[in-house]
Formats: C-alpha cells, structure tokens, sequence
C-alpha cells in the first residue's frame, strides 16, 4: 500500500470496525484483568503499572507513567502527517462495593469493585491504541491517551490535578474525548448532546452549633435539633424559590447527626448535601444562599454555625463543534441511527467537565446492554456488567474520532 492509499483509507471506518473486532480477545483480557484487581480512586498503582506494560507490549514508544505524582499514564502517538494534538481520555478508578456478579474475572479485592465501567473505559482506550498505533500514517498530529486516576473521587488527584500538571499543555491540546459505559444503550450505540450533558457536583457540611441542656429544660438550651429541622426545610425552598424554574438544580441533604440520648439536647448538629447544576454561574449562587439561609434560620435560635462547601466537578458542557464533528464521524463508523441525541442531560456527575472548561471537546456514551435483555444492573450496582461486545465498539469509536480530527 503507497502512501496515497493509506490516506485514502483513512476514513475506511469499516475496516476500523473490523480491526477492532479482532482485537476483541486482547480487550477482554484487558477488561478482565483490570476489573478483577480494581483499586480505589488515588490507588490505581497497580493498574497504572498494567496500563503502561500494555501500551509498551503494543508498541508505544512515549508512554509516562506516575504522571504529576499520580497513577496517571499518559502515552502520545505520534501521526505521520502534520496536524493539531487531540486527546482521547480513561479513568481507571474503582468503588468501594462489594462485587455480586459470579464471573471468572469477579473481583479479587473484596470491597471494591469496578461498578461504574471504568475497566471497559480502560480497556477501550487501550484497544484504541492498538488501533491508532497501526494507523500512526493517517494520523494527522498526534494523539494524546490520557489514562487517569480519581475520577470518582473530587478531593482526590483527578482532571483538575492533571490539567494544572499540563496534561493539556505542551504542545496544547485542541480538543478532547472521552466515553462512559451506559447500561440503558444496547451495543454497538452511542450517544451525546451538544450542551450541558451532566451536572456539577458540590458538596457541603454545615455544623449547626447550639447550647446542650436537659431535655427536660429546653429554655436553657439553643436546640440545635429544632435549627437542623428548619434549615433542612429552608434548604429544599432554594431550589424552588431562588432558581429560575428553566434551569435545572438539586439540592439534596444526605445525612443528618446529632443527639445521642432521648433527655438531652444537644451541643452541635451536622449535616451534609450536595448541590447539582447544569449552569456554571447558577453553580456559584449557591455557597452564598446557603450561607445567607443558614444566618436567618440559626440567628433566629441565637445559636451559630459552620459551613463547609466544596466545589467538586464542573458541569460536563460538549462544545457544539466537537459535537457535530463527533456524531458525523460516529455516523460514518456505526451508522446513522446508532448514534442517538440525548434528550436531556443527566443530574449525575464526571470529572470530565474539567477538560471541558479548559478545551473543546464531547463526552459520549457507550452502550454496554446486550439486545437480547430488557434491563441490565445499573451503574454502581454490585450486579453491573457488561456485554463485552461493547468492546470493540468503544475502541473503534475513540480511534475514529482521533483518525478524522480535524475535519479538514
Ligand atoms: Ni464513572
């Protein structure tokens, strides 16, 4: 094959699909692999170390390993042909769940489990590898794989930690791409939307501090107790009286502690929540309201109180651009109706947002359903799996879009 043909068959999406197809055993190894020794976000030593030897087995000569302190890999494929840096991205983190599914590959570390998929983003990411790294004559630019860690986790090192490191720097990165497995798609689907796809996710603890004394003597107390009932009431009013009812939001109040005897109130009472937006200046109003909420209510009790709000991930926001380009190429390779619009978006979260403040990109998903079965488990459900012909599907889809970046 000349030179002229390889670039003729750059788009040959077909051919993608069935170089993909054979590589089904070596991503099922993979995927087995990875989803029996799962680790914890901000843990992924060992599977960091089995991610980089694949890469090295399959040919990649630029792989960094513990990048920017972390378990994070990140490997670049260089194309032969001139041309912008675009990135494809994994998460190889696991939860804490105890796994329920009686399969060869179930996980060997008790506790921990891959419920959310991120062994099939894993694996997928490295059969795309494979891919691109045999196509490496029709890439135009280079590809960056971004393997990370702590996705699950906001107050571990995850996207932000890894964006402020440069993984988006040095030659920059023009645009991004990432996948999430999506139990309610059959295989060999996809889906997006252009917009905001998912939500932020915040977090907060607020301690309502009173003055403990008998039960009996409640005028002798601040009852913190009273002051967590009001304000868990006050708090659900935010979203109905101060967010314009166009604009998606939650506010959810998690836990609640305090007291520890039926004759006696309390010192201090805690609670916890989180606040889910789909609009990043909506995110912002939050800390305040909260905050000016909680003065009315614990004022008016004469007690005090802390409050503890941590912004967690960004809003997932697909640029329109990446987005169009992503369904026209997803198009090509699965067909037309494969691909589908997302009606609306998610109030879950993802740490991909983080990309997609700094750079264009869109997030996707993978469906993982075999045709055959109404309903699968859900994610972080103990029972999750997968169809592992879903495989295939996710790494063709990351190398196509890699292949025919740019557009033109
Ligand atoms: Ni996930």
């Amino acid at each position: 094959m000349d030179k002229t043909d390889r670039l003729n068959n750059a788009f040959n999406f077909s051919s993608l699909l069935a170089d993909a197809e054979i590589l089904r055993p070596g991503l099922c190894e993979w995927r087995r692999h990875i989803h029996a020794f799962p680790e914890l976000s901000g843990e992924e030593v060992e599977t960091g170390k089995y991610v980089a030897q694949v890469l090295a087995k399959i040919g990649l000569t630029e792989i960094v390993s513990e990048y920017a302190q972390t378990a994070a890999v990140i490997a670049t494929i260089q194309g032969d042909l001139p041309g912008p840096v675009v990135a494809l991205r994994a998460d190889l983190d696991a939860l804490p769940i105890l796994e329920g599914n009686d399969v060869p590959y179930v996980s060997q570390h008790p506790g921990v489990m891959h419920a959310c998929g991120h062994d099939v983003h894993t694996s997928v990411l490295l059969g795309a590898a494979q891919l691109l790294w045999l196509r490496r004559s029709q890439i135009k630019g280079q590809v960056r794989l971004i393997f990370q860690p702590a996705e699950e986790r906001s107050d571990c090192l995850g996207a932000s930690h890894l964006i402020q490191a440069g993984v988006l720097a040095n030659p920059p990165v023009e645009a991004i791409f990432g996948l999430h497995v999506y139990p309610d798609l059959p295989i060999g689907t996809m889906a997006t939307r252009p917009g905001p796809m998912m939500a932020s996710a915040d977090v907060f603890q607020i301690t309502l501090k009173g003055k403990g004394s008998h039960a009996a003597r409640p005028h002798h107390s601040i009852d913190p107790i009273l002051m967590a009932a009001q304000a868990v009431n006050a708090l659900h009013q935010l979203v109905s009286r101060r967010v314009d009812p166009f604009q998606p939001a939650v506010l959810t109040i998690g836990f609640i502690q305090g007291g520890a005897a039926e004759n006696v109130i309390p010192e201090a009472v805690t609670l916890g929540g989180t606040v889910r937006t789909l609009c990043p200046q909506l995110r912002e109003q939050f800390p305040r309201w909260i905050e000016d909420l909680l003065q009315g209510v614990v004022g008016s009790h004469g007690g005090s109180f802390e409050l503890n709000y941590q912004y967690g991930t960004a809003p997932v926001v697909n640029h329109p651009d990446t987005t169009a380009f992503a369904f026209q190429t997803l198009r090509q390779l699965l067909g037309f109706d494969q691909v589908r619009l997302l009606p609306e978006p998610s109030m879950g979260g993802e740490d991909f947002g983080a990309y997609l403040q700094a750079i264009p990109g869109t997030f996707l998903r993978l469906g993982v359903r075999s045709p055959e079965k109404a309903k699968i488990p859900g994610l972080h459900n103990p029972h999750f799996d997968i169809d592992e012909a879903a495989l295939p599907v996710g790494a063709a889809a990351l190398a196509a879009l890699a292949l025919a970046w740019p557009e033109n």
